[in-house]
């Protein structure tokens, strides 16, 4: 089941600028890992973002701050050899790029060097502007991620919605624009008004993919984990649950303790 208006064998920095020309909605999800990548991938999703939702996904932190770059490197080595068609972004943790310019570069250069990732991620808009320029000098490409950034949600206290009022939203639209002038080549916009992410996508040639950010954006992403229910905690109102994995999950352990406790399994066939 595809509705692509074009088969890119493989996606690049310069597919979504097409597709967003094409008016081609771009699909995201999140791996951490070779399985799933695989699965993904082999599903036609255009991109895969290895994000620094690991840490609470993958390693159960209540937020993403605790993970470093070596264990993004992890999982994005894991998740690129599993990848033939998708564009892999990583993200930049928290603490590899704020402190200056030259830290994020030689995080960024990590990332591209030990993982095989294609492109980087990182929170923020004018504050982190030196930084992203000097990634991208490099020859890397960056991807923005404005609206509620959860790197920052000491600073935010929750993760309500974001800019709701005039004042960050004008300075929303300001980061997006200035993301768009550096050269970045996408911007993430998570939890937004939707009236707003539509107005910063059409005033905009680069590609916003939307995370509770409404349908007039260029493309929408999800954490995978979220969208097949294997989390069952988190029920943010933009989330669809394509799966309810938790439940499954559960009855298929339960039914195997019963069988192995039962000697139901393994069974005459099931052995040598
Ligand atoms: O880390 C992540 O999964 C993300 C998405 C929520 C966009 O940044």
């Amino acid at each position: 089941m595809s509705t692509a208006k074009k088969d890119y064998k493989r996606v690049t920095v310069k597919s979504l600028t097409e597709m967003k020309a094409n008016k081609e909605k771009i699909s995201m999800l999140t791996a951490y890992d070779y399985t799933m990548a695989k699965i993904v991938d082999g599903a036609g999703i255009d991109v895969i973002l290895v994000g620094d939702s690991a840490s609470n996904v993958m390693a159960g932190h209540e937020t993403t701050l605790p993970i470093t770059l070596d264990q993004m490197i992890y999982h994005a080595s894991s998740v690129i050899r599993a990848i033939y068609r998708a564009l892999v972004v990583v993200d930049l943790p928290f603490g590899s790029y704020q402190s200056d310019p030259k830290e994020a570069l030689r995080s960024a250069i990590r990332i591209m060097k030990e993982s095989g990732g294609h492109a980087v991620k990182l929170e923020g808009g004018k504050e982190v502007k030196e930084s992203i320029k000097r990634i991208l000098h490099a020859g890397i490409p960056v991807m923005g991620h404005l609206g509620l950034t959860p790197q920052s949600i000491y600073k935010f206290g929750t993760y309500t919605v974001r800019a709701k009022e005039e004042e960050e939203a004008k300075k929303l639209k300001e980061d997006a624009l200035m993301l768009q002038k550096v050269g970045c080549f996408a911007i993430v916009l998570e939890k937004v008004p939707a009236m707003l992410a539509k107005e910063v996508s059409e005033s905009l040639t680069i590609p916003i993919i939307g995370i509770g950010a409404g349908n007039g954006v260029d493309g929408q992403v999800l954490v995978t984990h979220d969208m097949l229910g294997m989390t069952h905690e988190f029920n943010p109102r933009f989330l669809r649950r394509y799966l309810n994995l938790y439940t499954e999950m559960t009855n298929a352990f339960q039914q195997y303790v019963a069988d192995v406790k039962s000697l139901d399994f393994p069974n005459e066939n099931e052995q040598y």
